[in-house]
């Protein structure tokens, strides 16, 4: 029996919008994203038949590989994935094509577009392009001005700009960054990625909020009292050093994944499901947001770098001796903030994020607690009432938890808090898709509602600009705290919290 009539849920859950036929241009294509995610969502995406038969994906770099080469290469990049579906895996190779290419030489530019038409011809891909830049940030700018100059973003509704993160490395790059792009490309060509958004969980806050009616009416500063957002990984910075020194944990998740779901969590409700409404609402509680207290910031941010730990079997390697890490780094490899969002809905209630590499698990949630009940009614006769929480487990184990006090069975009063469990996995009995299969598929259809707009963008930044002009000016005021690795970061970030007499969750 199919798991479609044992599992009401799952019934119309693969009726997805079609995507046009087109070729997907990613430059970069000799990358590590390219391997690691790009092309395993596109294989994710042959396999659910969401791909159109008038299709290619044109990989592009420096390195002077052949067709075959490069789809050898992605194989062995994704045999796991691959397993024993080798005759899909061929099936979907024949769609990978190669073209060497440096972006700063005419005469490749020109090779490219050749390239670009003999595909539309031989896979019928319409001049329909979505170009993907994979490249290092520091070469957006001349990415995009290469691909406009050679004239293939000239239509607005046939080509297609989606661009990395990091956007910027702070408010006044980012400017400049999008002032560059919006002059090779209109604003609705322009997809910033941010893979958070792929995510299910990311977007079922949205559904959570604005299908339900019960949790709206409470979603405010009335009844919450404060909000935790954490995004934990166990893993270092492993070989990704040369572009972590610069970056650090507040630019490379904070100002942009952290960021987002604190937006989705605290937007208003759109008036309308369109991409335009639902960025509008996002960049506007962006603008509202600033940190706890701007004029000292060093008050409301934590950072630390992990140190050597684990465990005797298997030690770890602190954060400064990692390959390619200066032995005198002053990297943060965690960062903790506070802050507040300053309209009607969330006046006074502290968001408290916190992001960091090698803690003790990995886990990305965000925590709504509630305030506590006006009156105690039973304190006298042993029950302590907990604070109501709304989990929502962004991963692993997608899904939600309320937690609530109930009545301990036996002749007193006394109070526990239970837990109330939606899990992804088991309600739909499939897991759900990687962030990039989402986002790569809606970029191909031309829905940006699941990417940042600029002012969006800027927004993120510019809620940093103190720590980040803090960091450069005087680092000193804000102190880089060791901690050791597979634990929650440094004893430091409990600080931030203990004014509102809250812990951090340790789930
Ligand atoms: C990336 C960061 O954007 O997100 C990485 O550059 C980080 O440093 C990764 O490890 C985390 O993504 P996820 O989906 O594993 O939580």
């Amino acid at each position: 029996m199919s798991s479609t009539i044992t599992n009401p849920l799952r019934v119309g859950l693969r009726q997805e919008r079609v995507i046009t036929p087109q070729c997907l241009v990613i430059f970069g294509a000799s990358g590590d994203l390219t391997q690691r995610k790009l092309v395993p969502a596109l294989f994710e995406l042959f396999k659910q038949r969401r791909l159109p038969s008038e299709f290619a994906l044109l990989g592009c770099a420096r390195r002077p590989w052949s067709d075959e080469e490069f789809r050898i290469r992605m194989k062995e990049a994704l045999s796991k994935q691959i397993g024993n579906e080798n005759k899909i895996w061929e099936q979907f190779s024949s769609f990978l094509f190669y073209e060497p290419v440096d972006l700063q030489q005419q005469n490749d530019l020109l090779k490219l577009s050749e390239r670009l038409e003999k595909i539309d011809r031989s896979n019928a891909t319409h001049s329909n392009r979505t170009f993907y830049l994979s490249v290092s940030p520091k070469f957006y700018g001349s990415a995009c001005r290469a691909i406009h100059s050679a004239g293939l973003l000239n239509d607005p509704k046939r080509s297609r700009l989606v661009i990395e993160k990091p956007f910027g490395k702070d408010y006044g790059s980012a400017q400049s960054l999008n002032q560059v792009v919006q002059n090779c490309a209109q604003e609705n060509q322009i997809f910033r990625i941010d893979h958070y958004l792929g995510k299910e969980t990311v977007q079922n806050i949205l559904v959570l909020r604005f299908a339900n009616t019960i949790f709206e009416p409470i979603w405010n500063r009335n009844y919450i009292s404060s909000v935790q957002i954490t995004a934990a990984e166990t893993v270092g910075v492993e070989d990704r050093a040369g572009y972590y020194e610069g970056s650090g944990a507040l630019r490379d998740m904070v100002q942009n994944h952290l960021t987002q779901m604190l937006a989705i969590t605290a937007m208003e409700p759109p008036g309308h499901f369109d991409p335009e409404a639902i960025r509008n609402e996002k960049a506007k509680v962006l603008q509202a947001a600033r940190l706890a207290d701007e004029l000292n910031p060093w008050t409301c941010c934590v950072r630390g770098q992990y140190g050597p730990g684990g465990s005797k079997e298997s030690p770890l390697i602190g954060y400064q001796q990692e390959d390619g890490v200066s032995s005198s780094s002053t990297t943060e490899t965690y960062v903790a903030l506070k802050l507040f969002i300053d309209n009607w809905r969330w006046q006074g209630v502290p968001f408290f994020i916190r992001t960091g590499k090698r803690l003790a698990k990995r886990l990305s949630e965000i925590v709504l607690t509630f305030r506590e009940a006006p009156v105690h009614l039973f304190d006298a006769v042993g029950g302590s009432p907990t604070s109501n929480q709304l989990i929502l487990r962004i991963q692993p184990d997608e899904g939600a938890e309320f937690r609530y006090d109930v009545k301990s069975p036996g002749s007193g009063m006394r109070s526990r808090p239970i837990e109330m469990e939606f899990s992804y996995d088991q309600s739909f009995g499939e897991p759900s898709d990687e962030g990039y299969v989402r986002l790569l598929a809606d970029a191909m259809l031309g829905d940006p509602t699941l990417f940042t707009r600029s002012d969006e963008v800027e927004a993120a930044w510019r809620l940093y600009t103190p720590l980040l002009e803090l960091i450069e000016d005087d680092p000193q005021k804000l102190p880089i705290y060791p901690y050791e690795s597979r634990t929650w970061g440094p004893a430091a970030a409990d600080s931030l919290l203990a004014k509102n007499n809250l812990l951090w969750r340790r789930p």
